[in-house]
């Protein structure tokens, strides 16, 4: 079965690892059109739009996309591009999962967590304005709606993967209201679900718990901000933002991306890990029921790290990006 598929391939370091992941979706045999449309800067200058209605309308067609990162200017300029498209499809679930790759080494080993980040509002909701020069207030909308829905999510992942544990992370002894008002929600949904076991953490201390010791952490859940913050540190602890694969989903449309962003400074120079890109690819193709032929493709990233001889700079090596596609795609082929 053929799949159409909406390619956004970003910016930065977006269109290389979206290169190195094409191949390898290539060699695993996987027959895919392509509809490629980008977003942000490179899409302004040609539409006028850094999010236009074109790609939005892909999307909403072929239900499924896969997407570089997208750059965003710092403290001034367009909203976040990776923020809108979500809220504009209401790619509720920000699906991430971490783990460890065999031999890549790092501190901990056994690390398998799911970072099940809520992803419509929050401060994420950009509602800011400037009260009296010099004091500014910035928004955070907490709904029960969007909270019981994403621990919904959560607690049913959890239920068909046979995951043991949830850990809802929260900072409700400051934002008694907001923050209290996520935590009823997912004790709400948690008594639905007794099989699985069920805690609370201050985000502060949840940092640290993953930092002495990640294992003991199954699937997290959590705002949208504290989210964001996670994942990264989470990424960290595998080896970094080039490994660590990601999904946006909905009821209707699914987004899959890497965590990372668009790594301005290593852009362009071949050097950027596609490990990230490919499992996102990987998380795509299960979703979309090509199961035998995504796991190759995470059999053959896997083999490739066991092999211990292609590693990208972020990992200690000197393999470009490319190399290390050819390398997934000799595994494959062979
Ligand atoms: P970043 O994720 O781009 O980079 C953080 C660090 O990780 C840098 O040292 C970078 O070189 C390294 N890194 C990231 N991905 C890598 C890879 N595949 N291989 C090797 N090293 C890698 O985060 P940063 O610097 O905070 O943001 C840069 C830009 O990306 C900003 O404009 C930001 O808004 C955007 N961004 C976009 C995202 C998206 O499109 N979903 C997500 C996060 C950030």
């Amino acid at each position: 079965m053929k799949h159409k598929i909406t390619l956004i391939p970003g910016d930065g370091i977006g269109p290389e690892v979206t290169n190195a992941a094409l191949k390898v979706i290539e060699a695993a045999g996987i027959e895919v059109e392509w509809e490629v449309l980008n977003a942000g800067v490179e899409a302004f200058q040609k539409s006028g739009r850094y999010l236009p209605d074109e790609l939005l309308n892909s999307i909403r067609c072929n239900h499924v996309a896969i997407k570089g990162p997208i750059s965003t200017p710092i403290g001034e300029g367009f909203s976040s591009i990776n923020v809108t498209l979500r809220k504009a499809l209401n790619l509720y679930a920000s699906f991430r999962p971490i783990k460890n790759l065999p031999g890549v080494k790092t501190r901990f080993d056994n690390v398998d967590i799911i970072v099940v980040r809520e992803n419509t509002e929050d401060l994420y909701s950009g509602l800011e304005h400037v009260v009296v020069p010099g004091v500014v207030e910035s928004l955070k909308i907490i709904t029960a709606e969007a909270s019981t829905r994403i621990a919904r999510f959560a607690f049913e992942y959890a239920r068909r993967k046979n995951r043991k544990k949830i850990s809802a992370i929260h900072k409700a002894n400051i934002m008694k209201l907001s923050d209290g008002l996520f935590l009823e929600c997912v004790r709400n949904v948690a008594r639905l679900y007794p099989e699985i076991q069920y805690e609370e953490l201050i985000v502060d201390n949840a940092c640290m718990q993953m930092v002495l010791d990640p294992t003991q952490f199954d699937v997290m859940l959590l705002e949208n901000l504290y989210g964001d913050i996670v994942s990264d540190l989470g990424a960290g602890l595998v080896g970094g933002l080039g490994l660590v694969p990601g999904a946006n989903l909905g009821e209707e449309w699914a987004v899959f991306e890497p965590v990372h962003g668009s790594a301005p400074k290593i852009a362009g120079k071949n050097l950027a890990n596609p490990t990230a890109m490919m499992l996102s690819a990987v998380l795509m193709f299960q979703h979309l029921g090509e199961t035998e032929k995504a796991n190759r493709i995470a059999y053959a990233i896997e083999a490739v790290y066991q092999k211990g001889k292609t590693l990208t700079s972020d990992l200690g090596g000197t393999a470009t990006t490319t190399q290390f596609a050819e390398a997934v795609v000799q595994h494959l082929v062979n």
